[in-house]
């Protein structure tokens, strides 16, 4: 059965390059696996702690819960994380969802690299599985980019492709050690 894989972009602007990323990389896996985007990154309330949290909260972290592997895709803000997207991963730490879930990272921004390093520690804090091969940076992002929005550039296609890859064997490879471990 084909692994399914959530994807969440952490950018909201229109045209975004992180989005692009994702169309790619879901182009390259698309007869390896069921994608689903996570559409609601926007909307998502808040974080405060409540026990009893917003139905969108509820769907968010079902959908964590339901996917295979989850392929999160941002930009880099100010050398930081989206607020958004650690929003949305704040909402996840009490609730365990991202326990032992197969994660691949890519950063697409201008440099990346302040918020790919806190996204990693964030990400493997709440115990994700997310292996060096998994975690890629793509620095000058919107240079790579066609008018019409889709990334072009050879290399960094090859980057994504085996990034996407490398989720799949990372979702496998978690499967088998979950079987083994009864
Ligand atoms: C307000 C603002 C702050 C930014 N700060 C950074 C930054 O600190 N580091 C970086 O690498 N890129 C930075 N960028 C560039 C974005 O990461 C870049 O435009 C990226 O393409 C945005 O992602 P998107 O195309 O998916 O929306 C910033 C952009 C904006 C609008």
């Amino acid at each position: 059965m084909k692994p399914t894989i959530l994807t969440i972009s952490g950018s909201l602007r229109a045209n975004s390059s992180n989005d692009a990323v994702i169309k790619a990389a879901f182009d390259f896996i698309k007869d390896k696996a069921n994608i689903v985007a996570f559409e609601g990154l926007g909307t998502l309330p808040h974080f405060d702690d409540n026990p009893n949290p917003a139905k969108e909260v509820v769907a968010f972290r079902e959908l964590i819960r339901k996917a295979d592997g989850v392929l999160i895709c941002s930009p880099e803000y100010a050398f930081g994380v989206p607020g958004s997207l650690k929003n949305a991963l704040d909402w996840t730490v009490t609730s365990g969802d991202f326990v032992s879930k197969p994660v691949a990272l890519i950063t697409a921004a201008t440099g990346g690299d302040k918020a790919h390093a806190a996204l990693l520690l964030t990400l493997r804090v709440i115990s994700s599985v997310l292996p060096d091969d998994c975690a890629l940076i793509l620095p000058y992002i919107r240079s790579k980019m066609n008018a019409a929005g889709e990334v072009a550039d050879p290399a960094t296609l090859s980057l994504i492709e085996q990034a996407a890859n490398n989720l799949l064997q990372n979702i496998e490879a978690t499967r088998l050690a979950q079987q083994e471990m009864g």
